[in-house]
């Protein structure tokens, strides 16, 4: 009798580098050690008052499926949310997806078949890694170094990086886990670089709000010539700390892909009724909100740097958006150092957890001396955070 077997495809999935160690986080707090958690983007923040009470208040006495594409009143509040940025999309271009993790999945399945490739900007967000295994399509890295503050390198070096089977290019602007903030020039780079060769430009525009220092991300949507080769993946996750909603959008003009689309939506029936609902009043006015929430993160942002500074060994970019920052540290391998953080190292009952950097990289090697840290505690909280990681390092390196 023939085995019962895995697909290889499922197999080959990585795991994401943000939730690896999570058990061995749950390991350390059932020692009684608290773990201060930066390992991922999710924020401490209160959600707002309004998505709460419309989700307490909910008054239907069915809790009926959703159509496919999203509840109407949502799509139009998307809609709403872009223009309210300057960008004109009409209802039929914007679907409401589980997050951005899923508009995400929507355009990888959607542009590009079994061994096709998207180009990547190493590092990048890791779920692109497992999003792009589920599918059997080859993710093809092009790298930012530090050196360079992560900023993208010249139009023929990631021309050099274009196959007959490449598809398109994934870009999340601020960028996860750098949090460099992509020029006005590089924008323009990628524009002319998926008209020259005619790909798609993913753009992940989850961060897009929370911008510091008076700069703003430019939109490839305000683009006409791109029309068609647009997409963008967004969410509310984190402008509206709004992680748990899992409300998303996909959003493209390009009619032949929204019917593909579509179908996929199809598959899965909707997305939760009630979520839908309830953040319907912070997309029609985004701006008072995501305002106050990035000047908390400018000055979370601050507060890491100031005493990442204080530990010898280490040097960092200083972060332009989101709320990560991805520092050297001197250490070999930083999934064992994250992993000696959670096991053998505390600190007066205390640990910190961070993302290993090796993750947010396709090309193998890369990351060994790099962790991505989330500021998203409090800034008494991220301090001890950082002293524990001072701590750890002198430890581990004895
Ligand atoms: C760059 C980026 N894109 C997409 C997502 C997906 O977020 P969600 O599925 O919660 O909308 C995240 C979450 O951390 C992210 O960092």
């Amino acid at each position: 009798m023939k085995n019962i077997s895995i697909s290889q495809r499922a197999l080959n999935t990585p795991a994401s580098a943000v939730r690896k160690l999570v058990p061995l986080a749950d390991a350390a707090k059932k020692r009684g050690i608290k773990v201060y958690h930066v390992n991922i983007g999710q924020p401490d923040l209160p959600t707002p008052k309004k998505i709460i009470s419309k989700i307490k208040n909910f008054k239907a006495e069915t809790l009926e499926y959703a159509p496919s594409p999203g509840l109407l009143e949502t799509r139009m509040a998307w809609q709403k949310f872009y223009k309210d940025k300057g960008i004109n999309f009409e209802v039929e271009d914007l679907f409401v997806t589980n997050g951005g993790s899923e508009a995400l999945i929507f355009a990888f399945a959607a542009i590009a078949d079994p061994g096709d490739e998207i180009i990547v900007f190493d590092p990048f967000y890791t779920s692109y890694a497992i999003i792009a295994a589920m599918n059997n399509i080859v993710l093809k890295p092009v790298l930012t170094k530090a050196a360079d503050g992560f900023h993208l390198p010249v139009q023929s070096v990631i021309e050099n990086a274009i196959s007959r089977r490449t598809k398109g290019i994934v870009i999340c602007n601020p960028n996860n886990p750098t949090g460099t903030l992509y020029t006005d020039n590089e924008v323009e780079t990628l524009i002319n670089i998926s008209i020259k060769h005619n790909l798609y430009i993913i753009s992940d525009e989850t961060y897009q709000e929370i911008v510091f220092d008076g700069k703003r991300v430019l939109p490839f949507a305000s683009f006409p010539k791109i029309r068609n080769q647009l997409i963008i993946t967004d969410s509310v996750s984190k402008r509206f700390n709004s992680c748990g909603a899992r409300i998303g959008s996909f959003v493209s003009r390009n009619k032949d892909l929204m019917r593909a689309v579509l179908r996929f939506a199809q598959s899965r029936l909707c997305v939760a009724t009630v979520e839908q609902l309830a953040v319907i009043p912070l997309l029609n006015d985004y701006k008072s909100y995501t305002e106050k929430i990035r000047d908390v993160y400018a000055k979370r942002r601050n507060t890491v740097m100031t005493e990442l500074k204080k530990i010898p060994g280490i040097s960092f970019i200083p972060p332009e958006g989101a709320f990560y920052i991805m520092p050297k540290l001197p250490i070999l391998d930083s999934d064992d150092f994250a992993t000696f953080l959670l096991t053998k190292f505390s600190d007066h009952g205390e640990t910190v957890m961070v993302a290993p950097a090796s993750g947010f990289y396709a090309t193998a090697g890369l990351g060994k001396d790099e962790i991505r840290i989330a500021y998203v505690l409090e800034e008494k909280k991220l301090r001890r955070a950082m002293d524990l990681l001072g701590l750890a390092i002198k430890k581990y390196n004895k």
